[in-house]
């Protein structure tokens, strides 16, 4: 892989992480996203995203982009990043802290690699295809077995509310199985915790491709598995996927397992509207 777009990558993912951790000396504007107070949109998401793709745009003016805030994404074919200027907007606006930029790029469809900014522990985590993954320049070591029982799962009351009335999946009948719960509200900081050793299930309802896009690259490396429950494959474009990522292929099984109880038809059939 030619390492220039990586190197300019991992440049303004932390020009733009010190633009933000700027902001929060300040009053920050914030929007509702189509009139819903759970979905807010802050003059920092769009800035954010402004910075990225413009300067993306003028040292690559071939690649394309699929990013959160942009009202027209562009085709996967060729050289595409995919973009979340802020993932966490809750967690930036309400607690100043645990919230990332997350950027991959992938070349048709395909992924090259991914980078993971918590703004503000300052952790910057890569995962390159085929090459390892790293947190703050540190190779990443390969995640080992975890039994069930030791699994801390991170979903939100959200999803699991929606997985019960949508799906019918009672996610919280899980909790007699695992070792706990816990819910950090960015899916691409709690995905690399995964890869970290530190979480070992993330479930989400309705994830897009700018939430998982860098974060999966990164847990892929260190041999974790994530995959979206009831279609064949990920998309990539920016459509809503019920979603999980695993410490481990086997857990995402037994997960499975556990969630659909001995009704395992229940995700090979359509969802419930
Ligand atoms: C959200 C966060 C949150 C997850 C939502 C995402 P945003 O991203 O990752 O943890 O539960 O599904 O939409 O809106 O802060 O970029
Ligand atoms: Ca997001
Ligand atoms: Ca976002």
């Amino acid at each position: 892989m030619n390492s220039e777009p990586l190197k300019f990558a991992q440049k303004i993912v932390l020009e733009a992480g010190s633009i933000l951790r700027d902001a929060l000396c300040r009053k920050v504007n914030c929007d509702y996203k189509n009139g819903d107070h759970r979905d807010l949109c802050t003059e920092y998401d769009l800035k954010i995203e402004n910075y990225l793709i413009s300067n993306i745009q003028k040292q690559f003016p071939a690649h394309k982009f699929v990013s959160e805030e942009r009202e027209n994404n562009d085709c996967l074919e060729g050289l595409v990043w995919i973009i979340d200027p802020i993932d966490g907007t809750t967690n930036f606006v309400s607690w100043q802290k645990c919230f990332s930029i997350s950027l991959a790029l992938y070349k048709d469809s395909k992924p090259l690699f991914g980078l993971v900014y918590d703004v503000m522990q300052d952790d910057l985590y890569l995962g390159i295809a085929g090459q390892g993954a790293y947190l703050n320049g540190k190779k990443l070591k390969r995640l080992g077995k975890t039994e069930l029982k030791e699994c801390i799962l991170d979903a939100s009351l959200n999803s699991i509310q929606i997985f019960y009335n949508k799906h019918n999946i009672k996610v919280f009948n899980l909790a007699k199985d695992i070792r706990g719960h816990r819910s950090c509200g960015a899916a691409s900081l709690a995905i690399c915790k995964i890869a970290l050793g530190e979480l070992h299930i993330y479930i989400s309802a309705k994830l897009r491709a700018w939430d998982f896009a860098a974060a999966g690259i990164i847990l892929n490396e260190v041999g974790g598995y994530y995959n979206s429950i009831f279609d064949d494959c990920l998309d990539l474009t920016g459509k809503p996927t019920v979603f999980m990522a695993c410490s481990s292929k086997d857990i995402y099984n037994e997960i499975i397992q556990s969630i659909s109880g001995e009704n395992l038809l229940c995700f090979c059939s359509p969802p419930i509207k």
